[in-house]
């Protein structure tokens, strides 16, 4: 299949890329490379040996989009374009309701337009709010999210949900639409070539980059947002999933979409749950030293317990996770040390 990836010279589109390339789709790119660099994109080539059609755009611009999408005329779209920190989302909630909201209105006016039907969406474990205890599973009701930008996922999904099902009932759509929603728990580590990672801009809000910062020496130590919790070492738990199971999981989606219509959810994780300090631990392992860190005050917002059910995923796809903590923070490591200021 032909797949377009908005978004695509990001931390999981380039990621992604890959995969496709690996799995024998052809990949083009629209990025405007407001939190990335094209080097990704020629990263991505240097690992596969493949070409990627690369194209600066807004994935809000509506007829540049027409444009690239008449040209590529694309089997499936992966949107994972968009802003994603939590932190500045609360500081500027119109810029993040704008391009979250914009971009992905933007794809489905295109596509009802030149009748393209397939489409996956990056949402976020966020969805499902506090109002559950862990594993959740896809069934759960979406919960309240605590930041402007856990709702746009939120009305992403409604929005790409109900596009499906007026697609479904004929209307003014060329074709029924065949929407996959992915719940991403949390996607760390990178590609085992160490050529290609996550490259966050300014002061990392993630555990991950900021730890493996710590390690190469970027930064003087870790703050752990608190170890009161109620887990077994007091700090919190999550899902922690390599980069390259996550993006794997979405050739399995792209493929699935193309052979379905109406809405689909599958959350993305391992369901194994770790905490703060078995990640500060491993990480060590992974790098011969060990990651300075204090324990800090808890950080507002922080959910205490997150991890996936992901039986749909196997189920349904045939995906599971390949890779555990220490392959992660091997690759993790692997990037950060040979790449100690990102791209640049
Ligand atoms: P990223 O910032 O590395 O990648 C997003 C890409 O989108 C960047 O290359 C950026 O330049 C591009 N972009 C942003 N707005 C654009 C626009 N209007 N037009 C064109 N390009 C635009 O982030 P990521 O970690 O790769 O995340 C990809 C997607 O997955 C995002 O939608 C994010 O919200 C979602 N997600 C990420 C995580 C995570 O932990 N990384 C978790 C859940 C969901
Ligand atoms: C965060 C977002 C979530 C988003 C995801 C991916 C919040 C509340 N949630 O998830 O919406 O989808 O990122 O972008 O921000 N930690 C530390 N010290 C640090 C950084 C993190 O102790 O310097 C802890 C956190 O308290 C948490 C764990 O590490 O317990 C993971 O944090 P993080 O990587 O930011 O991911 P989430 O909070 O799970």
């Amino acid at each position: 299949m032909k797949i377009l990836l908005t978004g695509g010279a990001g931390y999981i589109g380039s990621h992604t890329a890959v995969a496709l390339l690996d799995a024998g789709h052809a990949v083009a790119v629209l990025d405007n490379y407001s939190n990335s660099s094209p080097e990704a994109i020629r990263r991505v080539e240097q690992i596969t040996g493949k070409s990627v059609n690369l194209y600066e755009a807004d994935a809000a611009d509506k007829s540049v989009v027409m444009d690239i999408l008449k040209k590529e005329m694309p089997d499936c779209i992966i949107h994972f374009a968009g802003l994603k920190a939590v932190g500045e989302s609360v500081e500027k909630p119109v810029e993040y309701y704008r391009n979250n909201i914009d971009t992905t209105l933007t794809l489905l006016e295109c596509m009802k337009e030149l009748g393209l039907k397939n489409f996956v969406f990056s949402s976020s474990a966020t969805v499902y709010g506090d109002d559950h205890k862990p594993p959740f599973t896809e069934e759960m009701t979406k919960g309240a999210c605590t930041n402007p930008y856990g709702w746009t996922k939120w009305m992403q999904e409604q929005m790409l949900t109900d596009a499906a099902l007026a697609s479904e009932k004929g209307s003014d759509w060329k074709e029924p639409l065949s929407v996959v929603l992915l719940r991403y728990f949390n996607p760390v580590g990178s590609h085992e070539s160490g050529l290609i990672g996550e490259d966050p801009q300014g002061i990392p809000n993630n555990l991950m980059p900021f730890i493996s910062q710590v390690a190469v020496g970027r930064r003087d130590h870790l703050t752990v947002f608190g170890d009161d919790y109620d887990t077994p070492d007091g700090t919190c738990r999550r899902d922690y999933i390599h980069v390259m199971d996550l993006a794997e999981g979405h050739v399995k989606a792209a493929e699935y979409a193309a052979e379905h219509t109406g809405t689909e959810v599958f959350n993305l994780g391992t369901g194994n749950p770790y905490s703060v300090l078995d990640m500060v631990k491993a990480f060590g392992a992974a790098c011969g030293h060990d990651v300075a860190y204090e324990i800090g005050p808890r950080r507002a917002g922080d959910i205490q317990d997150s991890w996936a059910n992901a039986d749909k995923a196997l189920k349904v796809l045939g995906w599971e996770t390949k890779r555990g903590i220490d392959e992660i923070c091997r690759d993790a490591w692997n990037w950060q040390s040979h790449n100690p200021n990102g791209y640049k």
